[in-house]
């Protein structure tokens, strides 16, 4: 797998635009776009790279979610590159619906989505076990403090991310993380038990109700666990 992040537009607030290849162009990779930034100015990159012949290079667009920093380029690459377009809304007529558990093939390797509500209810990550690889759209990954308040799904959610032995996050805006990412989910979820708790109705919920200490536990021994990842590479190439 090769996971090229491109250039964007300086003057535009954009997501991160992330174009996975597979390690040998292969016709049967599946050249792939992680969000497709604010303006469509990628596709000016996209055009100059070796994305393999006899394939478009772009065939797919993968969502994290409808925000307009990461779809609002939708328009120009989808007329550029006629990419199938996976979200987990259905914002926008062209979007193909993708769900929760969902295995998506993206460059060479099999990705699965996590549905990941917090930041936006249409939320999702993207993770590849071969690497250890999450691409982690606007997910909050890093809650350096206890305080404020989050709904019981975000929590969920942190729970399973946490449970997975990641070697490397791709996130929506900003540098990629290789150091630290199983700590850093842990201290963020022992953050969050100690900050105030919701549930789906808004209501204040009990720590034990989302996990607590015990689902603590039982989440950082999981998250030890040996990696078990084989084979693969993950390169950040330009
Ligand atoms: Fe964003």
């Amino acid at each position: 797998m090769r996971v090229l992040r491109l250039r964007k537009d300086p003057s535009v607030y954009s997501s991160e635009v992330y174009l996975i290849r597979g390690d040998w162009n292969h016709l049967s990779d599946v050249n792939t776009l992680v969000d497709a930034g604010a303006n469509g100015a990628v596709v000016s990159e996209l055009r100059s790279l070796a994305t393999g012949v006899g394939k478009r290079p772009v065939q797919q667009v993968v969502l994290t979610h409808s925000h307009f920093d990461h779809s609002g380029g939708v328009a120009r690459i989808a007329e550029e590159f006629e990419p199938e377009i996976w979200a987990y809304s259905h914002h926008d007529p062209r979007c193909k619906r993708i769900r929760d558990g969902q295995c998506v093939r993206m460059g060479d390797r099999d990705f699965y989505v996590i549905y990941s509500p917090g930041h936006s209810n249409d939320s999702i990550c993207l993770y590849g076990p071969d690497d250890g690889a999450l691409f982690s759209g606007d997910t909050a990954l890093n809650l350096m403090m206890p305080g404020g308040s989050y709904s019981r799904s975000f929590v969920r959610t942190l729970e399973t991310l946490a449970a997975l032995p990641l070697k490397i996050v791709f996130p929506g805006h900003g540098d990629p993380i290789v150091d630290g990412v199983g700590d850093m989910l842990r201290r963020s979820l022992e953050n969050v038990y100690r900050s105030e708790i919701f549930d789906d109705q808004g209501l204040p919920s009990a720590a034990g109700d989302a996990g607590g200490g015990s689902q603590l536990e039982a989440t950082i021994r999981s998250a030890g666990r040996p990696p078990g990842i084989e084979g693969g590479q993950h390169v950040l190439a330009r």
